[in-house]
């Protein structure tokens, strides 16, 4: 989260995008056809795929201009980049959702939380480590809601669904949902992994 903005993936991509989604985007392709036959051969028929997004969602938007660096980038906020990566995050999971659910995949997207952990080790925030110890939550529980995604027997019946701690079902904004934006995210994605 919100590293120097000066940092980029070796291929040159915006650091947060490129970790945030698109190697994540890259994994989950990767390991789909392995997915499509656990569902089938599963008693339930399902696999699941637990996306982790961040209520910063909510302040997201994908400009394409700013995914590898540039000027535009570089007078972007890392913030604004974090942003965007989980915004990203929760475009492909919709997608993933629309594109493969009747294969029985399983995909959700969730806000883990707002936790006490080493993410906001780049924010220079003064009396970082109090505010930490008083009002952000033990990393323990940004466990709770994947686990509920990804385990609990209603689980099976949350393709597409958004959650929100404690392990409940919550609404994403509603620019997350629209399927051409999605179509075009992962077409962009598909590109960049092709000559990999
Ligand atoms: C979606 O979920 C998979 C499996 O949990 C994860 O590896 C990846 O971070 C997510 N993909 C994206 C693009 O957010
Ligand atoms: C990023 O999202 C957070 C949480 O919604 C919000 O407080 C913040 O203003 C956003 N930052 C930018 C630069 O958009």
């Amino acid at each position: 989260m919100a590293p120097p903005i000066e940092q980029v993936t070796a291929q040159g991509y915006d650091l947060q995008f490129g970790t945030n989604f698109l190697g994540h985007y890259y994994l989950t392709t990767l390991l789909l056809p392995a997915l499509l036959a656990g569902a089938k051969s599963s008693a339930d028929g399902k696999a699941r795929v637990v996306n982790t997004s961040s209520m910063a969602h909510i302040a997201g938007a994908l400009d394409y201009n700013t995914f590898k660096d540039s000027p535009k980038r570089k007078k972007s906020s890392t913030m604004n980049l974090y942003n965007q990566s989980k915004f990203a995050n929760i475009v492909f999971s919709n997608e993933l959702a629309r594109r493969f659910g009747d294969q029985g995949i399983v995909s959700t997207a969730l806000h883990p939380g707002i936790l006490s952990s080493d993410l906001q080790r780049h924010m220079k925030i003064p009396g970082l480590e109090l505010i930490k110890s008083m009002f952000l939550y033990p990393t323990p529980q940004g466990a709770l809601t994947q686990l509920y995604a990804g385990t609990s027997a209603e689980g099976i019946e949350f393709n597409g669904k958004y959650l929100i701690p404690w392990a409940r079902i919550g609404t994403a904004a509603a620019a997350t949902n629209d399927p051409q934006q999605a179509r075009q995210l992962w077409e962009w994605a598909e590109e960049q992994v092709a000559n990999i």
